[in-house]
């Protein structure tokens, strides 16, 4: 398959199959209205880190302190939210689903705005991680979740995708509960530089990927991502024969996540 780069977006290039760099602010702009099947977002999360974090054997913390993850306040990030979801909205087909992820920092806040928006929620989904990261200083619990919320544009819609007896085949046929169990990514999937640096502070495992478009989309299905980072959602779409558009500004990981479509297995790498 033709997998696209498209550094310099006019709105009639062909977007199945393509990676935009640029700014989805931008960029959605440009897209005709009501053309996804399925949007996956991974926004920022609005860490509020304030002082570098360190292990009980002094060594760093390799933590998302990202520019991107970067807001002046609530108010603010609360602002980039409605915005993003406003175009997002616009773009996704009547029949469409939207999942988005997040962590303690900020799913309260976008689900709060997804229903103010009219956005109807289907569920929550918790990714449980089995190798969390420990709290370090031994402060508080060690967070070892991050949720899912699975949408659609409106109350009204009824008929959009969801493969129940193909998620039941995957829990042992009962049927596919909220609580998914994934690790974090990690080992050859998490792309790294030549020092051994992670690419990106924030890759999502695959498998937590192929769940979600197995779980929500039909064989051709357009998937869109606005804050595509590595990809991962292009990838596991590929894996699946759906088709996918990605936005991200940052090129530099474009080009990394370019290397990633290599291996087409056409099982999904989760077990249950
Ligand atoms: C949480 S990460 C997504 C990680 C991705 N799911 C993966 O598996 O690699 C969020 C991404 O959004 C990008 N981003 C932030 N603001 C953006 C914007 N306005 N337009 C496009 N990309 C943006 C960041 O550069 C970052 O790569």
């Amino acid at each position: 398959m033709n997998i696209k780069k498209i550094k310099k977006f006019n709105g009639k290039t062909d977007i199945a199959n393509s990676i935009i760099v640029g700014d989805c602010f931008v960029e959605m702009k440009k897209i005709k209205d009501e053309i996804f099947d399925m949007v996956f977002a991974d926004p920022p999360y609005n860490m509020q880190l304030q002082n570098e974090l360190y292990r009980p054997n002094k060594t760093k913390v390799d933590a998302v302190d990202d520019a991107w993850d970067q807001f002046d306040s609530f108010d603010a990030y609360d602002k980039f939210t409605k915005k993003w979801l406003m175009e997002v909205k616009r773009l996704m087909k009547k029949n469409a689903t939207i999942w988005v992820i997040g962590s303690y920092h900020n799913i309260f806040r976008v689900g709060n705005i997804m229903q103010d928006l009219g956005f109807w929620i289907l569920n929550d989904v918790h990714w449980i991680k089995s190798n969390p990261m420990p709290n370090f200083k031994g402060v508080r619990f060690t967070n070892a979740t991050e949720t899912l919320i699975w949408a659609v544009k409106d109350k009204k819609v009824k008929n959009y995708t969801f493969n129940y007896e193909e998620m039941k085949k995957y829990n042992r046929n009962k049927q596919m509960r909220n609580d998914w169990y994934f690790g974090i990514c990690n080992g050859s999937e998490r792309l790294r530089d030549n020092n051994g640096q992670k690419i990106h502070s924030t890759q999502k495992p695959l498998p937590l990927l192929e769940r979600v478009i197995l779980a929500s989309t039909k064989e051709s299905d357009l998937v869109f991502d606005p804050f595509a980072g590595t990809c991962t959602t292009a990838v596991a779409a590929y894996r699946h024969q759906r088709k996918f558009t990605m936005i991200e500004k940052e090129e530099f990981y474009i080009d990394w996540a370019l290397k990633r479509f290599n291996k087409n297995f056409q099982t999904p790498l989760f077990k249950n």
